[in-house]
């Protein structure tokens, strides 16, 4: 992840720009795990960010992906090293969730984890299941309904059950940034900007977390639909003399994969219980350093 810091001063104008972005190529140490743990994962979606995650779990020798569980028949039994290009000795076949029962599939390859980047009905499919076998469930689904937030809620008194909008720790870390500067000037102008690619419909649910979390309005957000933009999120300062702008920029899904590991590794060993990406930083912040 590389985070660059940039403050450009010229008298009484002041332009402050942090860029968050998440680097391609993926690098090992970025999960901080220094342990020799191997935990198995099972990847719920294999569609446009599933296929990302997988590929960063595969680079990842402290995870292990058993398998890859989507809605279709399509690629049905294959191995994802294999469809991804990747070497490694990892089972990683694809199933699908129309011919595969659950309990089977979980009886034949047990899994520490399951991440879910599916669909909102996909915790139907696997998340009873899971809290009963207290296998940790990862959600990154974007949008869910108050049934299945409430569904999650109640699986979280039998397992770990985690849920963001969006998974990057970039944005993550933004969020932190901005309630911080929100916190030094609560008078300030802000509004946010959200960026992502042609076909993507409605508000982007990382921009509504953001506005929910410095108490802006639905109003105070600004859509942008262009080309292929994988996902850009802007939080305006408007101050009257100078503005702030904290901006972050996802340039590969990849990102997404590398948050999840940062999860994962970060939950382990903690108990059953509903879990937020704050829940997760907060002790860094605590101690001043990796808790
Ligand atoms: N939290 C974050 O940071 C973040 C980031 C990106 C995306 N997301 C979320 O991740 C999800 C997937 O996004 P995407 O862009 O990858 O979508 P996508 O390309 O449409 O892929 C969805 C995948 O999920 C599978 N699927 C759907 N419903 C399922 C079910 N009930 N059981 C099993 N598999 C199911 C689909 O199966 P088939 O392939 O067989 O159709 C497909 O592989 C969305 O909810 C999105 O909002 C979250």
């Amino acid at each position: 992840m590389r985070s660059l810091f940039a403050l450009r001063s010229s008298g009484t104008y002041h332009k402050l720009i942090l860029i968050l972005s998440a680097k391609k190529h993926l690098q090992k140490n970025e999960t901080q795990a220094q342990t020799s743990i191997n935990m198995k994962i099972g990847l719920i979606g294999f569609g446009k960010t599933g296929k990302a995650v997988a590929n960063v779990i595969l680079q990842n020798t402290e995870f292990c992906l058993e398998w890859v569980l989507r809605q279709s028949t399509c690629l049905n039994h294959r191995s994802v090293p294999e469809f991804l290009g990747i070497e490694s000795d990892e089972p990683g076949l694809i199933y699908s969730s129309a011919t595969t029962e659950m309990h089977e599939l979980l009886d034949k390859h047990p899994v520490d984890a399951i991440i879910d980047f599916s669909s909102k009905t996909g915790i139907y499919t696997y998340g009873q299941i899971a809290a009963d076998r207290q296998i940790s469930i990862i959600s990154a689904i974007s949008h869910y309904t108050q049934a299945e937030i409430d569904f999650l809620k109640q699986l979280s008194s039998q397992t770990v059950v985690f849920w963001s909008p969006n998974i990057t720790l970039g944005v993550n870390y933004l969020m932190f940034a901005a309630k911080f500067l929100q916190k030094i000037a609560p008078w300030v102008d802000i509004e946010i900007i959200e960026e992502h690619f042609k076909g993507k419909e409605g508000v982007s649910g990382t921009a509504i977390k953001i506005a929910e979390a410095l108490d802006l309005e639905k109003t105070d957000i600004n859509s942008v639909r262009a080309g292929g933009i994988i996902g850009k999120h802007e939080i305006i300062f408007g101050f009257p003399y100078q503005t702030v702008r904290l901006i972050h920029e996802a340039i590969s899904r990849e990102a997404f994969g590398n948050g999840t590991l940062f999860v994962v590794e970060n939950l382990k060993g903690k108990k059953s219980g509903f879990y937020k990406f704050e829940d997760v930083l907060l002790p860094f912040f605590a101690s001043g350093s990796k808790p």
